[in-house]
């Protein structure tokens, strides 16, 4: 079978290449009106190429929001069901004006394809819908295989959970495939084994009832920027540690066995640096960065706005200012509980020359995949044959929040092969792909789909 799939790719790696560059022109940016249009083309492209790699029962179905594209092939109701879950939607590519060349006119430089959402998540997705035309073309799908490939996972998947609740029957099936996430490189191989949770929230901080001359009024009239800064430096303290009471309470220890095990994952200090162009690493000191960007929790700024901030100079003392505030959880923190507690100790802080506003966004939860689980054998297994090393399971700072919820309402772990690298630069300027890593996942994904159905059954 390795040596077919490998063939296969050799034959076809162009056309691979240039169905997945018709993808990326689609500015399917969900969290914008304007490319509504857009988000629902990526769906019905996806439906087209899932029925042309030999998908039945092909919908796109709608949703409040964005639609999810569906799509299903049962070999044998006996057989175990692995289901894929993807998403075509793409954040925003704003500033365009540092893209090296435009975001929605895909280009391969230096072997990788650039373009927004190259990595998250078309790509990677793609992958899936490729290795799947191999396994059908091939006559190796050893077992059942539905797809669930969402367009809203980049402003919350506000819609999925319903539709997973109302669609239970239909979605049954035995583990849950995503390729979403990053490995460490290309020469150490690893799998995601844990995701962060997330609350997000956005604080409005109001002062006088209209912006004021900062000569007539200041001194007098307590500045709400001048405020929310103080407000938002006091949530950590000088070794990172983030002062909300109770912030801490349900964080639960790193099993030793994995303490020991991430000393030994490879990680260049002055390559990170310099990678981005900072001269040290910041956070809690005692920790690695490893750590600090996986199994400890985090409250960072993601946007702060107010007073004048045009051209020039303008004097005044500003009636409001706001900031987004994102926190990530670590198991077993809850989204809901950390978000209250926030509020609660955020309206606290605040002195009785303002008022505050706390609003929360979306959320999500933590998880964990335990690598004893057959299934991540099979994972694990397959990159022994497609990169000839070990994968070193992994856990990933990012989130997922749908991953918690097909636990909760499906009942299923879910195995997550990323092949995507952290240089790919997601959510940023200039994403991109590696050629490589593109058609690495397609060589594995098959591999996996073998080791899994033997091992099941
Ligand atoms: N694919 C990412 C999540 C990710 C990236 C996990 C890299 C691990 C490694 C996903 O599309 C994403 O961006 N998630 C958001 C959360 C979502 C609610 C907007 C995130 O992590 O910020
Ligand atoms: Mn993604
Ligand atoms: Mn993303």
């Amino acid at each position: 079978m390795h040596d077919k799939i490998k063939a296969y790719i050799d034959n076809n790696k162009d056309r691979f290449i240039d169905e997945l560059k018709d993808l990326l022109r689609i500015p399917s940016v969900s969290a914008d009106p304007e490319f509504k249009d857009d988000v629902f083309e990526a769906a019905e492209f996806i439906k087209l190429r899932l029925e042309e790699a030999g998908a039945e029962n092909v919908e796109v179905c709608p949703t409040a929001g964005y639609p999810i594209v569906y799509g299903e092939k049962m070999v044998d109701p006996a057989k175990p069901t692995v289901l894929v879950y993807g998403h075509y939607d793409v954040q925003p590519a704003d500033p365009y004006e540092l893209w090296t060349s435009p975001p929605f006119e895909p280009v391969i430089k230096d072997g990788k394809i650039y373009a927004r959402g190259a990595c998250d998540d078309k790509g990677q997705m793609y992958m899936h819908v490729k290795a799947f035309e191999f396994m059908m073309k091939n006559g190796s799908l050893p077992c059942n295989v539905k797809f669930m490939i969402e367009g809203e996972e980049e402003v919350g998947s506000a819609n999925l959970g319903t539709y997973i609740r109302e669609n239970k029957e239909k979605l049954k099936a035995d583990v849950i495939l995503i390729s979403d996430t990053s490995m460490l490189g290309v020469e150490n191989p690893s799998i995601t084994v844990g995701l962060r949770g997330l609350a997000y929230l956005e604080v409005e901080v109001t002062g006088p009832n209209r912006d004021l001359h900062s000569g007539v009024y200041g001194g007098a009239v307590a500045n709400p920027i001048n405020i929310l800064a103080k407000m938002i430096a006091s949530l950590q303290d000088d070794n990172g540690k983030i002062t909300i009471p109770g912030f801490y309470d349900d964080v639960l220890a790193v099993p030793a066995k994995e303490q020991e095990a991430m000393k030994k994952i490879p990680f260049d200090l002055e390559e990170y640096k310099n990678h981005l162009d900072i001269k040290a690493i910041g956070g809690e000191q005692e920790f690695s960065v490893y750590e600090k960007t996986s199994v400890r929790p985090t409250l960072d700024v993601n946007g702060i706005w107010g007073g004048y901030i045009g051209e020039g100079a303008k004097t005044v003392l500003p009636s409001k200012a706001s900031a987004k505030i994102s926190m990530r959880l670590v198991p077993n923190q809850q989204s809901d509980k950390i978000s209250k507690l926030f509020e609660a100790h955020f309206k606290s802080i605040a002195p009785d020359t303002v008022k505050v506003k706390v609003t929360p966004h979306h959320g999500g939860e933590p998880v964990v995949v335990p690598v004893d689980l057959i299934e991540y054998q099979a994972a694990s297994k397959a990159y022994e044959t497609s990169f000839g090393k070990t994968p070193i399971p992994v856990r990933s700072g990012g989130s997922i929040p749908i991953v918690a919820l097909f636990e909760d309402v499906l009942g299923l772990k879910s195995i997550m092969m990323g092949f995507g690298l952290d240089s790919d630069a997601i959510h940023s300027p200039n994403e991109s792909f590696g050629v490589f890593n593109f058609l690495k996942g397609i060589e594995t994904i098959p591999l996996f789909f073998e080791n899994y159905a033997s091992m099941k059954s």
